[in-house]
């Protein structure tokens, strides 16, 4: 199925921690630090199937069953776009798969999870859904997705949002399927402009006065990959605010490099001119922290990054109780 281990991205390796939009084109802009050697490499892909497939999958069904109204919405979003974004994923995925997953412009077929269905991109309907034997088929046996973003949404590890604007100016994000936060809550941004959606991260202030240029790029230019990333102390993948709470964040929490991550969120950008809109996925990667920065080097430079946030960003990282030993521990191995 899909076998390889995940692509390791380390972005801290530029030494300083930015707000700020980073944006590579894909197919054409090499992005630094990817894998063991930290090598620039041109990177294609919206998708990333890889070993953490079930992983993913397990993670969503659960917060499916949890609370699937929590973590997913729509809020005006046109036929036009939906039709674009949802034929965009559907097709991105199959091609990506190896024949593991297929589509015809109709049938979407998951032969690792065992399930097929009747999609309708344009009005998002889901009809004559079934599920068949295969390996992951326990996993999602449960199931009934509520429309076609959820269907191609449980299907791809990498969360979905939708952005759309229009053309005499003002953005929101029209559609979410976010599965997998990283400790924020999607209801808080359904409906939001990009200027809103980001103001509660720290240091934000540069980049959102540039959010309509921005917009207007991730639109009609790219598409684009970025990357954020954090230290965490869970490696779960959903850490929506009304999840059960995880060690991570949790106010007894200090560092303990058995326990800490390196949490790393790599986020793609596609737009659809026509539609008026955009395409952003999220794939989160979780890695020990003790293999991210095992050469010195690269303990180093994690170090000088994390001095370079301010109380402010270190606050808003949840950084705050971890740092100190973090920082000690950093020093120490390199
Ligand atoms: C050009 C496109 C975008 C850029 C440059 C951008 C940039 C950023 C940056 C720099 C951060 C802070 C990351 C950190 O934690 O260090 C962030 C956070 C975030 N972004 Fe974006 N972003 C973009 C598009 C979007 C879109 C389309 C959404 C739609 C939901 C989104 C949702 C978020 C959320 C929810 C956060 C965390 C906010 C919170 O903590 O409440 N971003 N973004």
């Amino acid at each position: 199925m899909f076998d390889s281990p995940p692509t390791l991205y380390r972005p801290f390796l530029t030494g300083r921690y930015t707000v700020s939009a980073g944006l590579y084109r894909l197919g054409e802009q090499g992005v630094p630090w990817v894998g063991p050697e930290a090598g620039a490499v041109v990177e294609a892909h919206t998708f990333a199937l890889d070993r953490e497939y079930p992983h993913f999958v397990e993670s969503k069904a659960a917060a499916h069953r949890r609370a699937l109204h929590e973590y997913t919405g729509e809020a005006a979003l046109t036929p036009e776009l939906r039709e674009a974004a949802l034929s965009f994923v559907a097709r991105t995925l199959a091609e990506g798969s190896g024949g593991v997953l297929t589509w015809d412009g109709r049938t979407f077929t998951n032969h690792a999870l065992g399930w097929v269905a009747d999609l309708d991109p344009r009005w998002g309907a889901v009809e004559n859904l079934r599920h068949f034997d295969a390996p992951l088929a326990p996993l999602i046996a449960d199931l009934t997705p509520v429309n076609a973003l959820d269907f191609l949404g449980l299907n791809a590890p990498e969360d979905l949002a939708l952005v759309a604007r229009r053309p005499e100016g003002g953005d929101w994000v029209v559609a979410l399927h976010v599965l997998s936060p990283q400790h924020w809550d999607p209801r808080e941004k359904l409906g939001r402009d990009f200027v809103a959606v980001h103001e509660p991260v720290a240091g934000s202030g540069p980049m959102n006065a540039t959010a309509p240029r921005l917009v207007d790029a991730v639109v009609n230019r790219g598409p684009f990959v970025r990357f954020a990333w954090g230290v965490a102390m869970s490696d779960r993948l959903d850490h929506h605010p009304a999840a059960p709470r995880s060690a991570d964040r949790a106010p007894q929490t200090r560092f303990d490099p058995d326990r800490a991550f390196l949490r790393v969120e790599r986020q793609t950008l596609t737009g659809f001119p026509e539609a008026q809109g955009a395409l952003f996925t999220i794939r989160p990667y979780v890695y020990p922290l003790r293999e991210a920065v095992a050469d010195p080097a690269h303990a180093r430079a994690l170090a000088a990054a994390l001095r370079t946030m301010t109380p402010e960003q270190v606050a808003y990282k949840g950084l705050v109780p971890l740092l100190p030993g973090l920082l000690a521990w950093l020093d120490e191995v390199t």
